[in-house]
């Protein structure tokens, strides 16, 4: 089946907000006196906020008013981090990709877990270029479940199979595969499971992605 529509994480794919995710979380665990490294970090890839915590916690219990107060110190410290993302904060050849996409009349959508999408995308200057924007409000259950990606697909008015989803997370590829989704998964944290396997965005063209597809 043709492919229709391009679908993007975010955090990871078209800026490296990921690292403000893995600052902030480092900040809540070291005042916390809790164990945790960069490598962790990349288990909580794509994951909502809540599921991350518990990777954070890794079997430690706390009460629920401690796990909502420590959700919302992590997310203060990153919205914090936020604040100077500009234009220039997309990854390399993502603006050049998202319009060559368009260009060649494919949709455009975005899948992210997180609830700061839409911000960061206004940050980005590039919320006007999606059809559709799936964010960590949209579906109840989070990546790897499929639901956020199928979700976007509804919204654009695509067939899983007519679509190929952009991810860093190996959570997010898996959600993607177990939607029926075409798969590039961007970076070493995106596991060995997509259709294709890339560093990054820059030097390569959407039609390149197209025909490299099985
Ligand atoms: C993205 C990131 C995760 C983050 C999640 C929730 O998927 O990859 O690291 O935990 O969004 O983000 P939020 O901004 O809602 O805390
Ligand atoms: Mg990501």
């Amino acid at each position: 089946m043709t492919i229709q529509a391009f679908i993007f994480d975010l955090d990871g794919v078209l800026t490296d907000t990921a690292e403000y995710h893995y600052q902030a979380w480092q900040r809540l665990a070291d005042e916390e006196g809790i164990p945790f490294s960069r490598e962790e970090n990349d288990a909580m890839r794509g994951l909502a906020r809540r599921d991350s915590l518990n990777v954070l916690l890794k079997g430690r219990v706390i009460d629920e008013a401690t796990a909502q107060a420590w959700m919302v110190r992590k997310n203060d410290y990153y919205v914090a981090l936020l604040s100077h993302i500009s234009p220039n904060d997309l990854l390399p050849g993502v603006s050049d990709f998202l319009n060559a996409a368009k260009a060649d009349g494919l949709k455009l959508g975005v899948g992210s877990a997180s609830k700061n999408a839409r911000p960061v995308l206004e940050k980005l200057n590039v919320l006007s270029l999606f059809d559709a924007v799936g964010d960590g409000y949209s579906v109840v259950h989070g990546k790897p479940a499929p639901d956020l990606f199928i979700w976007v697909a509804g919204r654009i008015g695509i067939n899983p199979t007519q679509g190929v989803v952009f991810e860093d997370a190996a959570a997010g590829v898996q959600a993607a595969k177990r939607g029926g989704f075409f798969t590039v998964g961007l970076g070493d944290a995106a596991g060995d499971g997509a259709t294709i396997k890339l560093a990054g965005l820059s030097g390569i063209t959407p039609r390149e992605i197209l025909t490299r597809l099985p």
